[in-house]
């Protein structure tokens, strides 16, 4: 993947680098009379990025959003464009508390390496990511829990965005809680973790979150409403052996906050604890991505699962050279080429 120069955009004034996240556990709870589902989840940022870039226009009188690396162009996603509805959210609001005379408009760039409609969050993070810019351009009259307010009516995952951190999220994945790990030195001794890392495998098409919730909900009425039965349990067979199986049990924001800490300190740990209710709706619509799953394992793999609402597949590897024996193992497999767009092997983030 060509990534675009960087000193072609050394006109911008001000750049912030952003993370695509995977849920490491994604709980559904139902869905409201509004449509959207009620969620508890855990976004873990990976070191895969857009940079994104802002610069004020010295003419013309709209914004212009451009894009390079994984899609190429000018203001193509239009006025649904989140970057675009960010840089219109956060000037209402600075117009309306801070200077009604601001007639500014933006050059953003954003350079793209997280994947389109991946379930990685990539148009989330840019969007939080100008709202931080704006906010710096014009010195900080926002706090981050205004931002994040300010992010949650772009999308339920852009608050997520604005920290960048590992968080738990509550609500519709859009009430965000950072999760602070301890230190290597912690007296209880339980960390560090081992070298672990994420295989990403990216795909050649994208899934719509709403198709895929919609799916959900599908399956679920089918399954009279009960949701045991095509959520959690079903994740088990992505497992590596000896893991045994991966409870499907609802857990609430405490209990879930202590077992993801706990996993934290080692990854049979965390292989066990990771869990995403979503994922059987994706591989509804689009079988093919278990056998991605189910190669991953046979490769080696100690966790196979989809992040968020797909279609990226992510696999946990117990070391990076194990991760680039996945990658080959499953780089040699014909009936998957088709399916697979990329592979990369990446870490957790933590800021
Ligand atoms: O909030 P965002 O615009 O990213 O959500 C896209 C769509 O995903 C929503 O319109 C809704 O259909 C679905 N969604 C949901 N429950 C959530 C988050 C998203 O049903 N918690």
């Amino acid at each position: 993947m060509d990534i675009a120069p960087i000193d072609e955009f050394s006109s911008a004034q001000i750049s912030l680098r952003v993370f695509g996240k995977i849920n490491l556990f994604l709980q559904v709870d139902g869905v409201e009379s509004n449509g959207y589902h009620k969620l508890l989840t855990v976004f873990q940022p990976v070191d895969l990025y857009d940079d994104v870039h802002l610069s004020l226009r010295s003419s013309g009188d709209c914004h212009l959003v451009r894009y390079a690396g994984r899609v190429c162009g000018t203001n193509i996603f239009g006025d649904k464009d989140l970057c675009i509805r960010a840089l219109n959210i956060f000037l209402d609001k600075y117009r309306a508390e801070v200077d009604s005379n601001c007639s500014d408009y933006f050059d953003i760039f954003v350079n793209k390496m997280i994947p389109v409609q991946g379930g990685m969050a990539g148009g989330s993070v840019d969007a939080a990511g100008v709202l931080r810019l704006l906010n710096e351009y014009y010195g900080f009259p926002f706090n981050t829990v205004t931002l994040e307010e300010l992010a949650a009516r772009l999308g339920a995952d852009v608050p997520f965005g604005v920290r960048n951190v590992l968080s738990v999220g509550n609500r519709y994945g859009d009430v965000i809680e950072p999760l602070e790990l301890p230190s290597c030195s912690d007296s209880n001794g339980i960390f560090p973790v081992e070298e672990y890392c994420w295989l990403l495998i990216l795909n050649k098409v994208g899934l719509s979150t709403p198709d895929v919730f919609a799916e959900l909900d599908r399956l679920y009425a089918l399954n009279d409403g009960v949701e045991k039965g095509v959520s959690g349990g079903d994740c088990a067979s992505f497992c590596a052996d000896g893991l045994g199986g991966v409870s499907d049990k609802k857990k609430d924001i405490v209990c879930l906050k202590q077992d993801i800490v706990f996993a934290y300190r080692d990854s049979y740990s965390l292989a066990k604890e990771i869990r995403n209710d979503l994922e059987i709706a994706a591989l509804s619509l689009y079988p093919k991505l278990s056998h991605i799953l189910v190669e991953g394992i046979r490769g080696g793999a100690l966790r196979g699962f989809i992040s968020g609402s797909g279609p990226t597949c992510v696999l946990l590897c117990e070391s990076e050279s194990k991760a680039e024996q996945i990658r080959q193992y499953l780089a040699n497999i014909d009936y998957l080429s088709d399916v697979i767009d990329e592979m990369l092997v990446v870490s957790n983030v933590s800021l």
